[in-house]
């Protein structure tokens, strides 16, 4: 069946960017480029993105993959975590990131309690992120609890990217967002859960808030590549929130954040000036205004006035 335009969710147009002269030719990303990447010892470039304009920005610039995640809950719906995400938000904002990218793998974040209940709904969740909202896998968090869920989802034909470590939606198991795996009993389940994950089919792995000595010879021991986001230079990538990259908060940064930018501030001070535009009467000026031929001016004003 083929839907109109507008109701049609999943961008079925070949890729929108057109390489420049000179330029390599692009392909979409897909686990064998993660694949080949680690082999090959080249990081690979993850970013989040919530959005179309974001989307956009960062798949022109060449990120291997664009991750949906459920931190939308907090960046851009403003909740205190990420439990009250459901699935219906982030089929809306993959929905957004899918028309936006065309060669990163998009990613999406299953939410807390998409795939915990059963193993059915794991896999009929994740599903919906492919078939609904354009995603090319899906990620979930948790270790070997998870591994079920992980072999039947990826039997489905999805791919899984896990995440262990600072597992937001474990956020009050941990008692609050805090590093972890730092004593040995904890780094040893860690690396437990790491290849209970890989023998169960992930491709990749994201690890958060966690001993760059950990990360780093978890990364050298498993076949698939490591995403790290506080987890130092030894994983086989890296990872950032976009809002916190550009500094969109002034509130909160985790430690492990680099910011390039400081958006905030420069938001805040482009509203200040439109605010004090308007209030001083210095916006709309000629120039932001729709004009009217004379004539038809004078037209309206004698019929108005009735003459
Ligand atoms: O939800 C998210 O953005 C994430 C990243 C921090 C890895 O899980």
């Amino acid at each position: 069946m083929t839907l109109p335009a507008e109701e049609s969710t999943v961008s079925t147009q070949a890729p929108k960017i057109k390489t420049k002269p000179g330029e390599a030719e692009r392909t979409k990303v897909t686990v064998r480029e993660f694949r080949q990447k680690k082999k090959d010892g080249l990081p690979i470039t993850m970013l989040t993105a919530y959005d179309y304009p974001t989307a956009l920005a960062v798949d022109r610039v060449g990120f291997d993959a664009i991750l949906v995640g459920d931190s939308l809950g907090m960046v851009v719906l403003g909740y205190p975590n990420t439990l009250p995400v459901t699935m219906q938000d982030m089929l809306h904002h993959c929905r957004a990131v899918s028309r936006g990218a065309s060669y990163a793998m998009l990613i999406g974040d299953m939410p807390f309690m998409s795939y915990q209940v059963s193993v059915e709904q794991a896999v009929a969740n994740a599903g919906r992120f492919l078939q609904e909202a354009g995603m090319d896998a899906v990620k979930l968090e948790g270790g070997r609890d998870r591994a079920e869920a992980v072999r039947q989802i990826v039997a489905a034909g999805i791919p899984v990217m896990g995440h262990l470590g600072l597992t937001p939606q474990s956020v009050n198991v941990f008692g609050g967002f805090r590093p972890q795996a730092r004593t040995s009993s904890a780094a040893k389940r860690l690396i437990d859960d790491a290849f209970a994950l890989e023998e169960a089919g992930i491709f990749s792995l994201v690890l958060e808030s966690v001993p760059a000595r950990l990360a780093e010879w978890v990364s050298q021991k498993l076949s698939i590549p490591t995403i790290g986001i506080g987890a130092g230079l030894g994983c086989d990538g890296q990872v950032l929130v976009t809002h916190d990259l550009l500094g969109l908060f002034d509130r909160f940064t985790p430690k492990f954040v680099k910011q390039y930018a400081s958006l905030h501030s420069v938001m805040s001070e482009a509203f200040a000036s439109f605010k004090d535009d308007v209030e001083s009467r210095r916006f709309p000026t000629e120039e932001h205004s729709v004009s009217i031929k004379d004539e038809q001016w004078q037209t309206l004003l004698k019929e108005l006035n009735g003459s």
